[in-house]
């Protein structure tokens, strides 16, 4: 048995070596990668992949290489594209969108059980439920949760108020309580509730770094059919314990929750209330389960740490908010609270938030996406498969644009070419 299993382990791996090789040099007739860092054979760039914190390598391989940095995921995987350059990205990503809209698909995500969830889902399923996502969230739609990000952010104001050492379990409140309202129709009063201490544990297997087994399952897919039987298959059981934890955590619990509360009749209107009055069949009523679980991971860190920035600008450069004070004071008086509809009249405190995006951008590289066919940009080959990203982090931290870009400065943001900047800062939405 031992030796059938070597040998055809050995077959395997010829084959892939042998399709690997071929896929490279296929690739190599159609055209020149954009430039990037020396690939080592087989196994390309992947050992020199930062750990941590990549945008700020990607930022100095940028530096070295230029405005687009192709990288090798070894012969077995597609290339991976990054762009440094807001109008290229513009061009690329959002000009070509129905080329490079796309999300790559991991089999590591589809093991530990994260496949389902918008950014990391391709085909079909991704596009409804992107639709879903962007009907009832972007543009227009987003006015309808004014009021609750109103209401909630009058209770944060009391909270941080009332216990000021506890900023981090406000703010983590406010951002889980954002979603949970637009989303679920419930909210949380503590952050210690037990729907986000399980949703946390949930979002901590999704950020789980499968290691060694994400490289093998990424360049082996069949490993994850390896039967539970034969040795070593301890990694299955791993895996099949991740898949459970995250769907219940961030899917199936809050959703059943929702539905429950919208019966009898206490949840306040929602995505899914909105959604299910529709009447769903099975399979609907699956995508909005997955589209309504993906909010949480999305929406509600972001947010809060959106708003840690603003703690830690305001700390390291205390004139800017001085400043916005003065402003609200000016123009709202001292008794009552700023609402959404003061937005207009407030241009330094605006022009604080765009430098907020800027100056601390909370996702450095946006979510990756996934090119479908071939493409040149100037004269460089983009190919199909390739994984394509905006360095977020370089384009707003490029010191031709925005000058000290490390300083916190709302003034970049008022006067003079400040129109171009508040175009360039869109990059932070994807
Ligand atoms: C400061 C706050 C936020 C920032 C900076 C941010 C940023 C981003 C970025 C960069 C992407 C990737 C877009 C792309 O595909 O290129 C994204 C996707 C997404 N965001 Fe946000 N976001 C924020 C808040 C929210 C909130 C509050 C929600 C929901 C309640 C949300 C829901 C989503 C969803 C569902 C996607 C995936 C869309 C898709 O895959 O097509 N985000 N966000």
């Amino acid at each position: 048995m031992e030796l059938s299993v070597s040998l055809l382990l050995s077959f395997a791996s010829s084959v892939i070596l042998i399709i690997g090789s071929y896929k490279v040099l296929f690739r190599r007739r159609k055209g020149a990668l954009p430039p990037g860092p020396r690939p080592w054979p087989i196994v390309g760039n992947i050992p020199e992949l930062p750990k941590n914190r990549d945008w700020r390598t990607y930022e100095k391989w940028a530096k070295e290489y230029g405005s687009v940095v192709s990288l090798s995921l070894g012969i077995f995987g597609d290339p991976m594209i990054i762009i440094n350059k807001f109008d290229i990205a513009r061009d690329l990503m959002n000009g070509r969108s129905a080329n490079s809209a796309d999300r790559p698909f991991l089999i590591s995500a589809e093991a530990k059980g994260d496949d389902w969830m918008i950014s990391s889902a391709s085909g079909h399923p991704h596009k409804v439920r992107r639709a879903i996502a962007s009907r009832y969230y972007s543009g227009p739609a987003a006015k309808n949760y004014q009021i609750i990000q109103q209401d909630e952010t009058h209770d944060l104001l009391c909270a941080i108020a009332a216990s000021p050492d506890d900023l981090h379990n406000h703010l983590k409140r406010f951002g889980a309580n954002i979603v949970l309202l637009s989303t679920y129709g419930y909210r949380i009063q503590e952050s210690s509730d037990p729907v986000l201490v399980r949703i946390h544990e949930g979002i901590k297997y999704t950020d789980s770094d499968l290691g060694i087994l994400g490289f093998l399952l990424e360049t082996f897919p069949m490993l994850r059919y390896y039967p539970t039987w034969l040795p070593f298959s301890g990694f299955q059981k791993k895996l099949a314990s991740s898949r459970e934890v995250i769907m219940a955590s961030l899917r199936d619990e809050p959703f059943a929750k929702s539905k429950r509360l919208i019966a009898e009749g206490n949840a306040m209107p929602c995505l899914v209330s909105t959604l299910l009055e529709d009447g769903p069949d099975e399979t609907q009523e699956n995508l909005i389960r997955d589209c309504a679980g993906v909010m949480y991971a999305a929406g509600a860190d972001s947010t809060a740490a959106t708003l840690y920035s603003f703690f830690l600008g305001a700390t390291l450069f205390p004139s800017f908010y001085k400043q916005a004070q003065q402003e609200l004071d000016t123009v709202i008086g001292g008794d009552r609270l700023p609402t959404i509809h003061d937005r207009l009249h407030l241009p330094f405190t605006e022009a604080v938030v765009l430098e907020l995006l800027r100056w601390n951008v909370v996702t450095p590289l946006g979510i990756p996406h996934r090119v479908i066919s071939d493409d040149f940009y100037e004269g460089m080959l983009i190919p199909a498969g390739a994984t394509i990203t905006a360095n977020e982090w370089t384009i707003l931290h490029d010191p031709v644009t925005f000058p000290n870009p490390d300083t916190f400065d709302p003034y970049r943001f008022l006067g003079p070419g400040s129109e171009e900047r508040k175009e360039i800062v869109g990059v932070v939405w994807g």
